[in-house]
């Protein structure tokens, strides 16, 4: 008898063999580097509504409409190659008793790394100067030209002090001297590793020179940073996003940028992504926008979609997951 899963995207061949190698496993794969279009998605559940597996990532939405093709009796799991889970309805895989495996702590390292990069590569004004350099706007040595802000000794407010949090405060508080505030606790304990200091938020958005969520995205963090939140920083402040880009109000940012009310922003998600080429934002100086890739070292891809599978392999077995999403 064999065991059918739904795949829908290529994914590293490290993990794509273990799952290969699985005696009994179908695999239904989307054998691609875009996204599976949602028709597409949906036809495959269509056709095969006996599949026990889905191997999905955050870009594919899991919701009553794909999970009524399904037979939700032989639905047993739904991997997601990624630490956030917001694009899962979580209580309809509750409702059908489908878990939801996902991959924290794998890719705490390397977001945490890429969150101080852009920190760093705003604070630093670095794509105004590398444009300056290309477009021939470097004459010479200027004593006050591309002035940027001073990162060492700093104050770092972190909203949201998880795995992510705790090791991006880290690298600021023992790399950069910097003082740590945080606000949302979900690992107080961790605090102690870099002297962090607990505020409210409005405490936080007034003396930090950098803001940088670090939380879900859940229904109380959606949109939490909107024009409200910015005006509460300081003029010269810089906000960094590398969660998802629905905890920031997207045009009450762009406000903020266009005003001064902030002085410069670093986001490496955004509403839609990718961002349509002719966004403000893009073409905003005081902003750097990335293109959400704060997991994608080759070590970091390989981890996240071994454990997507294995969690996969888990759960098709009946047996519990190694990071399982807590349904209560
Ligand atoms: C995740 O896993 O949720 C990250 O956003 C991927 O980079």
């Amino acid at each position: 008898m064999t065991t059918k899963v739904i795949l829908t995207r290529k994914i590293p061949k490290v993990a794509f063999d273990i799952l290969k190698k699985q005696a009994g496993v179908k695999i239904i794969s989307w054998d691609n580097e875009e996204p599976i279009e949602r028709k597409t998605f949906l036809e495959y559940a269509n056709k095969n509504p006996d599949c026990a597996g889905i191997l999905c990532m955050l870009t594919d939405k899991i919701d009553e409409e794909l999970l009524s093709k399904l037979n939700k009796n032989k639905l047993k799991v739904v991997s997601t190659m990624s630490v956030g889970h917001d694009h899962i309805d979580k209580q309809a895989c509750k409702k059908y008793g489908i878990k939801v495996g996902y991959t924290p702590g794998v890719l705490t390292n390397s977001t945490s790394d890429l969150a101080v990069t852009l920190l760093l590569a705003a604070a630093r004004r670095l794509k105004e100067s590398s444009d300056a350099a290309i477009n021939g706007e470097w004459t010479t040595w200027k004593p006050e030209w591309l002035l940027g802000k001073e990162v060492y000794g700093s104050t770092v407010g972190i909203i949201g002090l998880g795995r992510i949090g705790s090791a991006f405060a880290k690298r600021m508080h023992h790399g950069f001297d910097c003082k740590i505030l945080y606000s949302d606790v979900s690992e107080k304990d961790f605090a102690k590793d870099f002297n962090g200091k607990f505020v409210d938020l409005d405490t936080l958005l007034a003396e930090s020179d950098f803001v940088v969520p670090h939380c879900d995205l859940n229904s109380k963090t959606k949109e939490m940073c909107n024009l409200e939140f910015f005006k509460k920083m300081r003029k010269d402040a810089i906000f960094i996003n590398t969660t998802r880009g629905d905890v920031v109000k997207q045009d009450d940012l762009l406000t903020a940028l266009q005003n001064n009310i902030i002085s410069y922003a670093g986001i490496d998600v955004t509403v839609p992504e990718p961002l349509p080429t002719n966004h403000p934002l893009l073409k905003q100086k005081n902003c750097i926008v990335l293109p959400h890739i704060a997991s994608s070292t080759r070590k970091c891809r390989n981890d996240m979609a071994t454990l997507a599978v294995n969690n996969l392999l888990l759960g098709i077995q009946g047996k519990n997951l190694l990071k399982e999403v807590g349904l209560d």
